[in-house]
């Protein structure tokens, strides 16, 4: 056999031993949205939202409108809990329109929304907030799986669905688990999909976006199982931030053994619990109240700000990469 031929055998026979021994797992859907042709990337993030316009939920939108016409951003992600209190029924449901549509109206937020699912959206019909007819009712609404990535050059965003890994609500019959069930299967194969994904990863950034907090001092506070599961993933693949919401705050931590920020976006309606954990982590900043996040990014900067309803930068920081390093440091 020619030494070319042989090669050739020796790498179909790698692949196919590749899919046997990864059977259900497979790569993350991706997203590509390219940053803007200056190398920079604006994004606003938001959570716990969709409560046609109460509690502030207006107010919040009208702010995300002003600072992201200021930034001209490029998209929107959403931490989940889009639509109170059992996400919609089918794509066709008014309260989408009412909750999403009808809200957040500016120019500036017209793009692309990524979002993740949060529990509440866990006890309506998951399946029609990742249903592509629903881009019929509004466009901008792309959540193209459960789990999925946005690449954008420099920055990747992984979107993890964080529900499933929750023990407790698999005792509650009112959550929908199809194409979930069971717990074990499904989130072996997050993590495992997840790690591939990191390890892949050319970016300069990797952020990785979930409902659900790992260390929080709101209300919710931390959470055992992603802190158990998720966690050791994000640090020995040197992910750079976690943004998450279901803890109705803003809220920057930082971890104490590795580089990782853990940032809270929940404050997209209602707030105001007065709610408060204790973490070990060093908590930089913490409001109570309604608002949101902005990120400006570049191959070697972060900019990072959340905001309240008042449209007030409650807290600004930055972070610098070194390429030598890849590893971020705050500026
Ligand atoms: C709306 O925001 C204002 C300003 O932060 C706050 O005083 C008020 O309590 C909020 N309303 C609700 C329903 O949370
Ligand atoms: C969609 O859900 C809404 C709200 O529950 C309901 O009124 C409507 O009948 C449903 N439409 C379809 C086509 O099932
Ligand atoms: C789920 O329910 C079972 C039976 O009531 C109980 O033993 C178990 O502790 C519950 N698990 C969680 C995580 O709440
Ligand atoms: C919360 O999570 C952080 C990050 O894993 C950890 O350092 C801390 O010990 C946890 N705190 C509690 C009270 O579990």
């Amino acid at each position: 056999m020619a030494p070319a031929e042989l090669l050739l055998v020796v790498v179909v026979t790698a692949a196919a031993a590749l899919l046997l021994a990864a059977p259900a797992s497979a790569a993350l859907p991706r997203v590509l949205h390219a940053p803007k042709a200056d190398g920079t990337l604006a994004v606003l993030a938001v959570g716990d939202w969709g409560r046609r316009g109460q509690f502030n939920q207006t107010l919040v939108a009208q702010q995300m409108g002003e600072v992201g016409q200021k930034m001209d951003i490029d998209f929107v992600i959403s931490t989940g809990d889009n639509i109170y209190d059992d996400g919609i029924a089918n794509t066709s449901d008014p309260l989408f329109k009412e909750s999403f549509s009808n809200i957040y109206t500016a120019k500036s937020l017209q793009k692309p929304w990524y979002l993740v699912l949060g529990n509440h959206d866990y006890t309506g019909n998951p399946l029609a907030q990742l249903d592509p007819a629903i881009r019929n009712v509004d466009s901008r609404y792309t959540a193209i799986a459960k789990s999925f990535i946005v690449n954008s050059g420099f920055a990747d965003f992984f979107l993890v669905d964080t529900t499933p890994f929750i023990l407790h609500y698999w005792n509650n019959t009112k959550f929908d688990w199809r194409g979930v069930a069971p717990r074990d299967t499904y989130i072996t194969n997050i993590l495992k999909d997840l790690e591939y994904a990191l390890t892949e990863s050319k970016a300069a950034w990797k952020i990785v976006v979930g409902h659900h907090p790992i260390s929080s001092g709101c209300g919710h506070g931390n959470n055992t199982e992603l802190e158990e599961l998720l966690l050791p993933v994000l640090k020995a693949h040197g992910v750079d931030m976690y943004v998450n919401g279901h803890d109705h705050c803003l809220q920057r931590i930082s971890s104490r053994d590795s580089h990782l920020q853990f940032l809270t976006s929940g404050g997209g309606s209602k707030a105001w619990a007065g709610k408060f954990k204790a973490t070990p982590d060093k908590v930089e900043f913490l409001y109570d109240g309604q608002g949101f996040m902005s990120m400006r990014l570049s191959k070697t900067e972060a900019h990072l700000a959340f905001f309240d309803v008042a449209g007030n930068a409650l807290h600004c920081w930055g972070l610098t990469k070194t390429a030598a390093a890849g590893r971020a440091s705050l500026a």
